[in-house]
């Protein structure tokens, strides 16, 4: 067997009373994406903080690349690349400033990190940004320049840590795009998201985890398969029948009724569709008129319900990634002074 690209077994990290991450198994192939998925305050940035060795483990082991965390940090570091969830580019400097001081400090030569910066720029369609200043930045511009700047060197690894969160739906996708050229480039990712149709997109296997333990884990099909053998979905004409229809649902068909976030639309987990026929009758019967009803997969937001308990986390609010809310989470780790710039890079050599 090909030696995987990450390797962690009961990995621990306690802040204080609080575990963040307890006992986290993962085993990660080389090539392709995998994806951690969990709501705010899981436990994802924290486990990959020290699978990138920015943060010192407190129990368990892990190999990254076939070096080992506690004995190899150095190794690990000149492999990989390291992009935050709350970008640290210098706010004066302009874009391309930017990416030609990380290209000093790993070594490039000036006039050698001007033309590899220009080409990133190109890449990440900044060009046009290049001369800006980065605070004049949207937060989808930010977060390609993040990419790009961790992208100088290309990585074998690299962990991008929500690298959607808090971005518009077109900034969204370029990223995805950047993501997949990527990995077609022969980079193994390990993304973290909160947004399961993110996780669904791209990622080849994900872990769903939740209070610092890995509560599933296999492919996005396998995660579906493991809640039952299908979905049902509806939308009713008036929305403010959805109670209504909802209470219907959960009464024929004996599963929990996911509330959607369109206001008219309902979905459950069926795992028999004759269940589906009474459910109709019991609508019709109560005079709820549907405007849609599908039969189909279940959606990766009805995994999380049954393997939580509880919906994932509702879309958070655009300026999420700007505001100090994850404070915390990024605060300056003591072990290692990199810890300040994840989205730099520039730990590597
Ligand atoms: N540097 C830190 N100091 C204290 N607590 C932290 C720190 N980093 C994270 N935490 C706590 O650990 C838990 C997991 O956080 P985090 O790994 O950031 O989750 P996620 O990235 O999934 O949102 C949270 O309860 C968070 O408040
Ligand atoms: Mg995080």
């Amino acid at each position: 067997m090909p030696e995987p690209a990450i390797e962690a077994r009961g990995l621990i990290k306690r802040f204080g009373d609080n575990t963040a991450v307890d006992g986290v198994d993962l085993s990660i192939p080389r090539g392709g994406i995998y994806g951690v998925l969990g709501p705010n305050g899981a436990g994802k940035t924290t486990a990959i903080r020290m699978l990138a060795t920015l943060l010192r483990p407190d129990g368990g082991q892990a190999t990254v690349l076939g070096h080992d965390v506690f004995a190899e940090p150095k190794a690990i570091r000149e492999k990989i690349a390291l992009t935050g969830q709350f970008a640290s580019l210098d706010e004066d400097l302009t874009g391309i400033e930017n990416l030609v001081l990380l290209g000093r400090l790993l070594g490039y030569s000036s006039r050698a990190a001007r033309a590899r910066g220009m080409d990133l720029l190109e890449a990440f369609s900044l060009t046009d940004a290049a001369n800006r200043q980065v605070k004049k930045y949207s937060g989808g511009m930010r977060r390609r320049l993040d990419i790009a700047g961790s992208l100088i060197v290309t990585p074998e690894l690299m962990f991008l840590d929500e690298p959607t969160t808090g971005i518009d739906p077109r900034s969204r996708n370029q990223v995805w795009d950047i993501i997949r050229t990527l990995v077609a480039g022969g980079t193994t990712i390990l993304l973290t998201t909160q947004y399961l149709e993110e996780a669904d997109q791209l990622a080849g296997r994900i872990a769903v985890i939740d209070h610092g333990k890995v509560i599933a884990e296999g492919t996005p099909g396998q995660l579906k398969a493991q809640v039952g053998s299908g979905a049902l979905k509806v939308r009713v004409a008036d929305a403010g029948r959805r109670e209504e229809a909802a209470e219907i649902l959960a009464r024929t068909i004996g599963a929990e009724v996911v509330r959607e976030s369109d206001a008219a639309a309902l979905s459950t987990r069926l795992d028999e569709n004759a269940r589906a026929a009474v459910a109709l009758n019991a609508l019709e019967e109560a005079g709820v008129e549907l405007e849609t009803f599908a039969l189909g997969q279940p959606s990766l937001d009805e995994v999380f319900l049954a393997l939580t308990g509880k919906p994932a986390e509702p879309d958070a609010d655009p300026q999420h990634d700007e505001t100090p809310a994850g404070g915390p989470a990024e605060s300056v780790d003591p072990v290692d002074p990199a810890g300040a710039a994840p989205g730099t890079g520039a730990n590597r050599k």
